[in-house]
């Protein structure tokens, strides 16, 4: 152990404090300076024979380290493993510092103070997930309470795959705690938007509003330090006229990534929005940023509401916020504001759903109009209740929050009429298994837990339809995130099923959700298509088109069927139509149809063909008659043909493909990365026989403009 004299800098509350602090010099523990590990005892591969000198092979570079050694543990790579443990030392100061960096794996890559054999500090490099930066920062301990004993600090590498290693430098025990560094900069608001600068993939940085101390907002960016690829927006009219102070945790002081930072009226490229190249013609894309499950669907005041799970800050998930935006036709969309700001940083805002409770059961209605009651996970908290009384607009968290306490997620809300009560099914992981919980109410704020099934995983979602034809007949629909679906009977408080799990989405389809108080009794269902990812757009991931849910008597028994909208059909540009049409390969009666955005519809008698469909902008639709299959790409489900006949409707956009196999008893929502310039349209058929009965080809106009 090495005594430094190192020049102790008084911090600000010592520099208050009473003269009879006195100023005790730093003690250093170890700064892998020397040309060996000295007395530490190495065990393993992972920490080579000696401190790293910097960056190893393969490894991101590394920086933050003083001097020219540090501990590395990526020697060999983040599967090697080993151990570094210190000399014993004598803990005198009442902290220690040290400079971190690498995997975040609390026991498996991390460093140990131990006492009596015992880990009585942790911590770990600040990487969970891919991405991020191989950055040394400083933290420390407070080992007031430790003084006198005798300790050993470990470093550990038992982690393999993904940032498996960690990074350690500048071990010092120290009267004064030692953070990582954090820029700022101050400025009054006096626009509306603040522009930040992202670079997509880059090292994530925790950002803070501040004003008088108080935190107003926070969240995780990825903040560009040299060119930006994307321009976040923060809306901060909320606090205009105030002196915003703008924190980045482990950003250098000298950075100047904060100076980039520009007030503004407008959204970044306000001009260009929703005509970028691969932006959706007329599926629902958030205007910047990721988007996730719909959130929230309901229809109150001739608006459809459609909320969405939100990161506003990047192009990938985190941050969680419910993203709002309005449509009276379910075809064109009008964004507003963000509705659900998380409350603190790590208590996101997750999935959940909203009511109008017409009859003010609630006691929150406070004007003329009739108040929204939403459900959403707090991620800190649990499940709670927000209520709106300006349609939508802005939110009140009810002071009871949160309502139901438990492992889970995604409250679905639903008035049971037969029962003169409100209905939560939700996610919930009861002893390790995946369920979804039924709870009760009167008031939509006293919740009564009621029963669980098992065997379905998030975002449920619960609703009764008739079943078509038969006068008086309904099933209970019970819905998971996969799209997976039971019919059955719910009585208000327990749900009985009556069929297997079915399935009437596949692909590119998850979470979705129903809305809540659809005029004319209709079921509206809208997904997430997740996995649609645009590379190079500001915006990332895609809502499936709308759709309408009915429950109609199948040659298995009742089953839901899904069509788009009627509403759709506003887009409905130019039209032609066949019938009666041989298939022949190489004709192609849509030889001269070139365009983006198609919506098709044919009715294929198969004869003796093996195969039919067509090619779309260079992306195959086939159905496949020995095997029944009906494929879009690689995405494929099952369908029995009908008097010898298969009937396809199939909406081609920039981001996806979705087929509706026999009138919505399957339905394909597939992401593709359609070639810009092939524009073309053909048919295709191996084998002989078949015969388009009709064919309808649609082009579409865009929803936006
Ligand atoms: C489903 C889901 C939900 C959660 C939300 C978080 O996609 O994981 O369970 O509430 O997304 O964004």
């Amino acid at each position: 152990m090495k005594l430094l004299d190192l020049l102790v800098v008084l911090s600000m509350a010592s520099a208050c404090a009473p003269a009879f602090s006195a100023e005790r010099h730093d003690i250093l523990v170890a700064d892998f300076e020397e040309a060996d590990y000295g007395e530490w005892k190495v065990v393993g591969t992972a920490f080579g024979r000696r401190p790293a000198q910097g960056t190893l092979a393969g490894q991101m570079p590394v920086s933050g380290f003083l001097g020219k050694g540090l501990v590395n543990s990526f020697f060999e790579g983040d599967d090697a493993k080993g151990k570094l443990t210190s000399p014993a030392f004598v803990i005198e100061r009442k902290h220690i510092n040290f400079l971190i960096g690498g995997g975040k794996h609390p026991a498996e890559a991390c460093i140990n103070l131990m006492i009596d054999g015992k880990v009585l500090r942790t911590a770990t490099g600040p990487n969970g997930q891919a991405g991020g930066s191989e950055q040394l920062d400083w933290t420390n301990w407070d080992v007031g309470e430790l003084a006198g004993k005798t300790a050993v600090i470990e470093i550990i590498d038992e982690r393999q795959g993904g940032w498996g290693h960690i990074c350690i430098d500048q071990i010092i025990q120290s009267d004064h705690p030692r953070s990582f560094a954090s820029a700022k900069r101050e400025l009054i608001v006096d626009k509306k938007y603040l522009h930040l600068p992202v670079k997509t993939g880059g090292r994530k940085l925790r950002m803070k509003f501040v004003d008088a101390g108080q935190t107003l907002r926070e969240f995780e960016i990825e903040l560009a330090e040299g060119t930006p690829d994307l321009w976040a927006f923060a809306d901060v009219s909320q606090f205009l006229g105030r002196r915003l102070l703008i924190e980045v945790e482990h950003l250098a002081e000298e950075s100047n990534a904060l100076d980039a930072i520009r007030q503004a009226g407008e959204i970044p490229d306000a001009d260009r929005l929703y005509s970028e190249q691969s932006r959706p013609q007329f599926h629902f894309t958030s205007r910047f940023g990721w988007l996730n499950d719909p959130n929230g669907l309901v229809y109150s005041a001739g608006e459809w509401h459609l909320f969405y799970q939100h990161n506003p800050y990047g192009w990938n998930w985190g941050n969680m916020h419910w993203g709002h935006a309005t449509s009276k036709d379910l075809v064109h969309w009008q964004e507003l504001p963000i509705a659900l700001y998380p409350q603190k940083f790590d208590d996101w805002c997750f999935s959940g759903s909203a009511v109008v409770d017409t009859k003010n059961t609630s006691g929150f209605k406070t004007g003329g109009k009739n108040v929204l009651v939403a459900a959403y996970t707090s991620t800190a908290r649990g499940e709670c209740i927000v209520y709106s009384n300006d349609a939508g607009q802005t939110w009140t968290e009810f002071s009871g929050n949160p309502v139901v306490k438990h492992a889970g997620r995604d409250p679905k809300l639903f008035w049971h009429e037969p029962s003169h009560a409100w209905v939560m099914a939700v996610y919930d992981e009861f002893e390790n298994t995946r369920q979804i919980a039924f709870y009760t109410t009167p008031d939509l704020k006293t919740w009564q837990f009621q029963s669980r099934i098992n065997g379905f995983y998030e975002c449920p979602d619960l609703f009764e339809l008739p079943l078509e034809g038969k006068p008086g007949q309904s099933r209970w629909v019970l819905y998971g995130a996969d799209g997976k679906y039971v019919l059955g009977q719910f009585d208000g408080r327990k749900f009985t099923p009556e069929t297997e799990k079915l399935q009437l989405w596949h692909g590119n389809f998850y979470a979705a959700q129903t809305y809540s108080d659809a005029p004319e009794g209709r079921r509206v269902q809208i997904g997430w298509g997740q996995g649609i990812e645009f590379p190079g757009m500001p915006f990332n991931q895609q809502m499936a088109i709308p759709v309408e849910l009915t429950l109609q008597q199948s040659v298995d028994g009742p089953r839901l069927f899904a069509e788009p909208v009627r509403e759709l059909s506003v887009l409905n540009a130019n039209e032609r139509s066949w019938s009666n049409v041989e298939l022949v390969s190489k004709e192609n009666p849509l030889a001269d149809f070139q365009g983006e955005l198609f919506r098709i519809t044919a009715e294929i008698e198969l004869g003796q063909a093996s195969s039919v469909g067509f090619v779309l902008r260079g992306v195959p639709v086939r159905y496949d008659v020995a095997t029944r299959q009906l494929s879009c790409k690689s995405v494929a489900a099952s369908l029995e043909p009908a008097d010898g006949c298969v009937s396809l409707e199939i909406l081609v956009d920039r981001g996806s493909i979705e087929v509706f196999g026999n009138r919505g008893r399957i339905a394909l929502s597939v992401g593709v990365a359609v070639a810009a310039d092939d524009r073309s349209l053909r048919t295709e058929v191996t084998g002989s026989g078949a015969k388009l009965r009709s064919l309808k080809v649609v082009t579409l106009k865009s929803a936006w403009k």
